[in-house]
């Protein structure tokens, strides 16, 4: 049977939330429902997301008294929500977010990673390919858990942004309040990650098999495609990663792949991009792309100090 565009659309559409449904149902039967939280909601200033956080540090604890192995990654894992969350906070804030939408951003923050903790207790890696997408995950979760039912205008938002927020690139058509909460997300989450890989991989080896999703520090492997991707100016995909050096590269690359102006004003003025950046070896493969992003990072920084 042949279908034109708009019906080969419907119908990947249908196949796709089929799957999903099927995928959730699985799932859904091993999730930990950790009795006695909290029903967070809102309470004070609309930008008052207390109570939220205090509900994913109890449900943090919970995964991790469940879970066998070293939590010290859980912990990282909760650490780099609170730094998404003042990401979020300074996104909002400079790009001036009426307040509702603001709200819904921090939310997105608070629980955009949620799925981190389940990830780990049940397939011992972060690495999305060796297990499941932790976006669709949380948006299960999100709304299994019930974490969102005293914020009912916001809800929808907030779980489409977790859904989305790892998406190798977003769909062409979204609500305007879905886009802006989801890219707040996205790039709150980038810079965050520069922070945290920054401490990791400033520090001599070996690194954490787990924070650098297994990859070698092996300084004779890199990876065509990561390489470029930086020299095309677009985002790497952490599916083509081959090494350390590909990683530090990688997050060298998010300078293309962040939305909002305040976000490359707080990537300039963070540092832990350029520190990235200028571990990679100056001579051989990574040359060309290190002397680009080192010159996109002083002419943001110019504009940041201007
Ligand atoms: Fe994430």
């Amino acid at each position: 049977m042949r279908r034109n565009g708009a019906e080969r659309g419907l119908h990947s559409g249908i196949v796709w939330l089929y799957v999903r449904s099927m995928l959730a149902s699985e799932i859904e039967s091993r999730l930990l429902r950790p009795a006695g939280l909290p029903q967070p909601g809102p309470s004070g200033h609309i930008l008052d997301v207390d109570a939220h956080v205090a509900w994913l540090r109890q449900y943090a604890a919970a995964v991790e008294s469940a879970c066998e192995g070293d939590p010290e990654p859980l912990r990282i894992k909760t650490a780099h929500v609170l730094g998404v969350l003042g990401n979020a906070n300074a996104i909002a804030a400079e790009e001036r977010f009426f307040p509702p939408l603001a709200r819904a951003c921090l939310l997105a923050a608070v629980y955009h990673d949620v799925a981190r903790y389940e990830q780990y207790r049940l397939w011992h890696t972060f690495r999305d390919r060796d297990s499941m997408s932790h976006g669709e995950l949380g948006a299960v979760l999100v709304g299994m858990l019930g974490v969102l039912e005293r914020e009912p205008q916001l809800a929808r938002a907030v779980t489409e942004a977790v859904r989305l927020h790892n998406a190798y690139a977003l769909p062409e058509t979204l609500p305007a309040d879905v886009r802006a909460v989801t890219q707040t997300v996205r790039d709150a989450d980038k810079l965050d990650i520069m922070r945290v890989m920054d401490a990791h991989l400033s520090r001599p080896g070996p690194y954490s098999p787990t924070v650098v999703l297994s990859r070698p520090d092996d300084p004779s492997l890199f990876s065509d495609k990561v390489i470029q991707a930086c020299l095309e100016r677009r985002a790497a995909s952490y599916d083509d990663l081959a090494s350390v050096n590909d990683f530090r590269l990688l997050l060298g690359t998010w300078i293309y792949g962040l939305h909002y102006k305040a976000s490359r004003r707080l990537l300039a003025r963070q540092g832990h991009c350029r520190r990235l950046v200028e571990a990679l070896p100056a001579d051989g493969p990574y040359r060309e792309a290190r002397t680009q992003l080192l010159e996109e990072l002083a002419s943001l920084e110019a504009q940041d100090k201007g």
